[in-house]
């Protein structure tokens, strides 16, 4: 067991954490079966080297996980696995070669988006119901009827024009943007956008500068991509600038300025000079992710970056993801002049475009006036959710738990000392029902965070009080089993 502690993919995590995922990565890949009785804590611990607390931590998240039980003066003894887990785990196991490309491996390994449950607190999702569901089919439908031959073809002039222009002029009025509606891409989401920035702006072995912690999504963009990720710390300004000094040299920084996923940092001012500056100087590019902004709560939202840059080194990022529904795989970039006939085109090679009844849809919709009704009517629904789980979760909140990212977007990060463990909380918290997120899955390097995600934008007004309550009891014990473990 000691050999798979040594795990380089977990070093640097608290020893509970590691000692955790080795054993449960020894159960999943059968090396230990069903039935084997584990070596008492105490000996472990010696054998280890650690202290006894750290094996009764990692062995009491494993009940709880229902990998091992522990039976009343005999021992703890590991639980047969359901077919489930069995499954996927096996070719992934290092002694069972399989014809997975290396990418791809690491790809698997570090894939997220499956273990988020869609319950209370889920990350990332809105609330479907402001969505006006009747004037979205009846656009559909009337298009569908008037189908031209253009729109049932691959579309070639990086989207349709009349959208493109309604884009435009949202941009314009809300973020601050000076742009033409030629520079606008439709994409079929972000991480479309981020992958066809990677195969244009960047080669394989390339580093690009990311935010520490980093968005998952883009993680796994860029690994596809075969980038090197440097991960530089952000606090509640968003990425420090200034660390930036320190890094290996790189062409392509991404960044989350109006509200970092995940910990909810806004970039001060200063710094979004200072990054325009560097990029400026480098002649690198800026990726400007602005996934969530259409939803602000307080003061007014700080306009992008993309309104910030005299010198065209920003790409701007935008999605109806959060605005309207995740299914809709609909997102669009902001391309400098530049590049415009370079993205069109790589764009049409690589990705054949089309959808054009669903774009044709978004045209109207948006210059109906439909768009930014749906924005204010979601942006109510949030706020008052967003109230309630402050409420809620008000009895755990002090001075060892800091709060970020609350006046804007979808979620809220809390963030707690490293000794907190936010990965056997947030498992805690999904026996419960509730699906937040530990802070330190999100890490690049820095293995000293720790705190919980937590989603708002799906979670029932009318359960807030109640799921909030239960997630603060779980959160005010982790704080005070962490505080124990400590004196
Ligand atoms: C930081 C960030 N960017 C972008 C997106 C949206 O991506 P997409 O347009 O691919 O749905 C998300 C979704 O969760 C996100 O968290």
């Amino acid at each position: 067991m000691s050999a798979v502690f040594a795990d380089p993919q977990t070093a640097g995590r608290p020893l509970r954490q590691q000692l955790y995922l080795a054993v449960k990565a020894a159960i999943e890949v059968q090396v230990l079966r069903s039935g084997t009785r584990l070596p008492a804590s105490r000996v472990l611990a010696e054998e280890l080297g650690v202290a006894r607390n750290t094996v009764l931590g990692a062995f009491s998240r494993l009940e709880a996980e229902g990998f091992v039980e522990s039976r009343h003066g005999s021992g703890t003894y590991v639980r047969p696995l359901p077919a489930t887990r069995l499954a996927p785990s096996r070719p992934l196991s290092p002694t069972v070669p399989r014809r997975v490309s290396a990418r791809g491996a690491r790809l698997l390994k570090q894939a997220m988006a499956d273990e988020l449950e869609v319950q209370p607190f889920t990350q990332g999702l809105p609330d479907f119901s402001p969505f006006p569901l009747a004037v979205w089919q009846k656009l559909q439908n009337k298009h569908w009827r008037l189908s031209y031959a253009d729109m049932l073809d691959y579309n070639d002039t990086g989207g349709f024009t009349p959208l493109k222009r309604a884009i435009a002029q949202h941009l314009r009025l809300t973020r601050g943007m000076t742009l033409n509606a030629d520079q606008v891409l439709v994409t079929a989401g972000t991480q479309q956008s981020l992958a066809l920035c990677m195969t244009l702006l960047a080669d394989p072995g390339d580093t690009v500068w990311v935010e520490d912690p980093l968005y998952w999504g883009a993680a796994q963009t860029f690994r596809a991509s075969s980038l090197k990720l440097h991960g530089i710390p952000t606090d509640a300004q968003g990425l420090n600038v200034a660390l930036c000094r320190h890094a290996p040299p790189a062409r392509v920084v991404y960044v989350t300025p109006s509200h970092q996923y995940p910990t909810g940092g806004v970039l001060s001012l200063e710094r979004r000079h200072a990054l325009l500056q560097w990029a400026h100087d480098a002649q690198a590019w800026v990726l400007e992710d602005d996934y969530d902004s259409e939803f602000h709560f307080a003061g007014e939202p700080m306009s992008s970056l993309h309104g910030l840059d005299t010198h065209e080194r920003v790409f701007y990022l935008g999605t109806f993801s959060k605005a309207l529904y995740p299914g809709i795989k609909m997102a669009y970039m902001v391309v400098p002049s530049m590049w415009v006939e370079a993205f069109k085109r790589v764009h049409y090679d690589l990705h054949r475009p089309g959808q054009m009844h669903q774009q044709v849809a978004m045209a109207e919709f948006i210059e109906m006036g439909h768009f930014h009704a749906t924005i204010r009517s979601a942006r109510q629904h949030y706020a008052q959710r967003r109230s309630a789980l402050l409420r809620a979760l008000q009895p755990c909140l002090g001075p060892q738990v800091r709060i970020g990212g609350a006046e804007q977007g979808l979620h809220l990060c809390l963030h707690f000392s490293p000794q907190v463990d936010d990965v056997a909380l947030a498992a805690q918290a999904a026996q419960h029902g509730l699906t937040v997120r530990a802070l330190s899955r999100y890490a690049v390097a820095r293995r000293q965070i720790s705190g919980l995600v937590i989603g708002y934008g799906y979670a029932p007004l009318g359960r807030m009080a109640e799921d909030g309550r239960r997630l603060a009891q779980l959160i005010a014990r982790a704080l005070s089993s962490a505080r124990s473990t400590n004196d």
